[in-house]
């Protein structure tokens, strides 16, 4: 059977229920990245899970020079599509990120928007980590955006429901053996399909060490994509900004 994140992030209703995060919110963190790193035009970028290439396709229109990476066929189409009428020239790949491996070094490295926690191990978990110094010249920057455990718990949403076209998206999401999991039903033309997410919760020590571990320093932790520093029971996100 495949896991949840293949059929989920394959599914035509994935960017419906997440259509909120647009391009308006992806350029807002893009420019926080370049005022904090400071990195330099045509500097090479590598998105690790890019999905539809918000973020890449941002970067791109800015002179950066762009690797991006993803497992869902249908999300790096969307993503092709997107860079097609935005004008930009992106490299594509589809590749699974535990084992991705390409031959080239980059200034920067992303993994945003919770595109972390997906598998059952922490050992495959954290190849990401890995993967992202191992690609990184000297000097470079990881970008690392993923939910604060803390304001997760505390700000659960049980249930929510979403109206869509001829039907209804309906979120449940509960907190179990340390992952937040949310059952989602599609409800549209009579019919009812069904997808899962189940993300595993670190805490901000336990990221931190990880990443020290494989020898990143942390130059400064955000709690938004604003730039707004990171508190632990007001910021929603924690967003890491590691140099190799
Ligand atoms: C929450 S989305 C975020 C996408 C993008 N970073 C954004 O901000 O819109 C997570 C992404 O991870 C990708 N993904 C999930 N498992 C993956 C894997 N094993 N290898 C590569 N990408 C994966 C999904 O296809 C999806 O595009």
């Amino acid at each position: 059977m495949a896991e949840w994140f293949e059929s989920w992030f394959e599914s035509e209703e994935y960017l419906k229920v997440y259509k909120h995060r647009d391009e308006r919110e992806a350029l807002q963190l893009v420019e926080s990245i370049i005022s904090i790193t400071n990195i330099k035009n045509k500097s090479k970028i590598l998105d690790l899970a890019c999905g539809a290439g918000r973020h890449s396709i941002e970067f791109a229109k800015k002179g950066f020079l762009l690797t991006a990476v993803d497992l869902s066929e249908n999300l790096l189409n969307n993503a092709k599509v997107n860079a097609q009428n935005a004008e930009v020239d992106i490299d594509f790949i589809r590749a699974d990120i535990r084992d991705f491996y390409i031959d080239d070094k980059f200034d920067l490295v992303l993994n945003l928007f919770t595109s972390f926690g997906y598998f059952e191990s922490d050992e495959e978990n954290f190849k990401v980590f890995k993967s992202a110094y191992d690609h990184l010249n000297e000097n470079g920057f990881f970008i690392f955006d993923y939910f604060n455990k803390k304001y997760l718990e505390e700000n659960l949403i049980p249930n929510s429901s979403l109206r869509i076209e001829d039907g209804e998206i309906i979120q449940k999401r509960r907190i179990e053996k340390g992952r937040v999991i949310k059952d989602i039903i599609i409800k549209k033309n009579g019919n009812e399909k069904y997808f899962k997410e189940s993300v595993k919760i670190y805490s901000l020590d336990e990221i931190k060490s990880k990443l020290e571990l494989t020898k990143f320093n942390i130059k400064d932790i955000y709690g938004s994509f604003d730039r707004s520093k990171f508190d632990e029971s007001l910021s929603n996100r924690i967003i890491i900004i590691a140099q190799k």
